[in-house]
């Protein structure tokens, strides 16, 4: 059995159906079946995840059971294996985690019987970030193949970045990668190319946040937007049909120019909209492979795209 850790398990096909999924989720859903129950354990800040996921759970029928870190027994040293195991043992049916660990998923590898979907692991993968991202993405152009797309800001500390360079690769994009000295990261196997460069050539560009809370030591950011950000100048330079993402919390002025974030080429807010049916695909998949769902739903559905449709991959 699956546990939704990363994109790079999942086929192209197999993509493309989440996609599919989500976007019929939009027009209309229907509760799983029978009682279930989530949990979602975050012991990182959120507020779009945690909070679309409860969304998420809540359209689907779940009841989601309250968990704060800081007034849980993580406060006297449960390490996240038995926070997890509790769930489990008190009747939980799934589990979403957040954790700082890049590598928390191997501490409850083969561990739980209950499914498990990582909502950010450290530095490493954010998954369901990224099928949002890709459906956004889907939804505007139709198709990966032919598009360029920037992954551009501190691409080393970025779990959006690990997890979206190659899922959006796979699916046919060319990616390039765009960064400030420092924020670089070689093992990423993407041609670097300069902001302005990628504002001229490519129909995504894709801002990250600095992550502030993942660098040693105090980083000047005063003339950031100026040289690595989205100013209005360089928005008034992309191509007619290019669009702006980010995975938000934005660091506004700092990525990109405040009077941006909601600028006709910003997609950020559609973002977000899409995050909850994105994981409600992923909820949906998860439970079906684990025996959880046995309704026929949605067997046939056509992505809604402005160009193209699912056809065209
Ligand atoms: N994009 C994202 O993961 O936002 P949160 O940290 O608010 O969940």
């Amino acid at each position: 059995m699956r546990h939704f850790e990363s994109l790079h398990q999942f086929s192209v096909n197999e993509i493309t159906d989440l996609l599919q999924l989500a976007d019929k989720l939009k027009s209309g859903y229907r509760p799983l079946m029978g009682q279930t129950f989530a949990v979602n354990l975050f012991f990182e800040p959120s507020t779009r995840t945690k909070s679309s996921f409860v969304m998420a759970e809540h359209k689907l029928g779940m009841e989601v059971l309250d968990f704060q870190a800081e007034t849980s027994s993580v406060k006297k040293g449960e390490t996240l294996y038995d926070t997890a195991k509790t769930m489990e043992a008190i009747g939980a049916n799934m589990l979403v985690i957040r954790h700082a660990d890049d590598n928390w998923m191997e501490e409850l590898s083969g561990r739980l019987t209950i499914p498990v979907i990582n909502a950010g692991s450290g530095k490493t993968e954010h998954p369901t970030q990224g099928l949002l991202d890709l459906l956004t993405i889907y939804q505007e152009f139709g198709t990966f193949r032919g598009l360029k797309i920037a992954i551009c800001g501190d691409i080393i500390h970025s779990r959006v970045a690990h997890s979206n360079a190659q899922a959006l690769k796979r699916m046919g994009a060319t990616v390039y990668l765009c960064a400030a000295p420092g924020f670089e990261d070689d093992s990423l196997p993407y041609p670097y190319i300069t902001i302005d460069e990628a504002v001229d050539e490519c129909d995504v560009i894709m801002l990250l946040r600095i992550q502030h809370e993942r660098h040693e030591g105090h980083w000047h950011i005063a003339y950031y937007l100026q040289d690595f950000g989205m100013t209005k100048d360089r928005e008034s330079r992309m191509k007619n049909h290019a669009i702006i993402m980010h995975p938000a919390p934005v660091n506004r002025g700092v990525e990109i120019d405040s009077d941006l974030v909601e600028c006709k080429r910003s997609r950020i807010f559609k973002q977000m909209e899409n995050g909850v049916y994105a994981r409600m695909a992923i909820i949906t998949k998860m439970m079906e492979e684990w025996g959880m769902y046995h309704a026929p739903a949605f067997k046939k559905y056509q992505i809604t795209a402005n160009k193209g449709t699912v056809a065209n991959m």
